[in-house]
């Protein structure tokens, strides 16, 4: 089934009074944007910024069309994670529309102490080429050097999305020089060069 940009019509969501019940979690101030745990709410409109092949397609997790049945899995799952490992964010812009996500993982390594936290984000369209996305990533690595206590954060960038390079390096991470083969949902399972860089808190 095609995905559809309908959600866009409904925009904020209230944390305060809303009919679901609303998911606890950290919320984070930046100079324009709010971070918040998404809501359930939050699926259709998720769904309708995500209906972009442009966007899904930079991604490596996010399939194409992006349907309202994906946005809900994904909510439903950032609901159910731990938030000592796994923390999704919805972001709010100035208007207090939901704009994008930005979520941190722990992905595990050799050991305990190795665990690093790996960074993914998206912003709808409409919101491009504001600062939003460099704004939201430096308060999250504010948030996970604080609460997480860790020293560094990783991230990757497909090679042929420049712009979320320069997003990373604007929030002060450095190239790594590791590439990673790793496939997109959007662009069908095809391996796609991946640019690994780190954040050094
Ligand atoms: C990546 C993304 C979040 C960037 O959002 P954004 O709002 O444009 O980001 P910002 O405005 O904070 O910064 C963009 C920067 O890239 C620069 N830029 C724009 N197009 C560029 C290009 N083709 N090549 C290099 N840099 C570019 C801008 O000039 C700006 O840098 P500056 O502030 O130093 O001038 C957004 O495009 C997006 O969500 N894309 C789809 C999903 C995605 O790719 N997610 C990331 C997966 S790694």
């Amino acid at each position: 089934m095609l995905c559809t940009a309908e959600g866009l019509g409904p925009k904020s969501v209230s944390l305060k009074g809303a009919a679901t019940p609303v998911r606890k979690g950290p919320v984070l101030e930046t100079a324009r944007l709010t971070l918040r745990p998404l809501q359930a709410l939050d699926a259709a409109r998720i769904a309708a910024l995500a209906c972009d092949s442009g966007l899904t397609r930079t991604t490596a997790s996010m399939p194409h069309p992006y349907s309202r049945a994906a946005a809900e899995a994904f909510v439903a799952g950032a609901a159910a994670a731990d938030l000592h490992r796994d923390v999704v964010f919805a972001i709010d812009g100035e208007d207090g529309d939901l704009v994008g996500t930005l979520g941190l993982s722990l992905r595990d390594g050799a050991h305990r102490s190795d665990l690093a936290p790996e960074l993914g984000y998206w912003l709808g369209r409409p919101y491009w080429g504001r600062g939003y996305m460099t704004e939201a990533v430096s308060g999250a690595l504010d948030w996970v050097r604080d609460e997480w206590g860790k020293r560094y954060v990783m991230a990757g960038h497909f090679a042929d999305n420049p712009r979320s390079g320069q997003v990373l390096i604007n929030a002060g991470f450095l190239y790594t020089g590791e590439v990673r083969s790793t496939p997109s949902k959007a662009r069908g399972g095809e391996a796609v060069a991946m640019r690994m860089m780190v954040w050094l808190a």
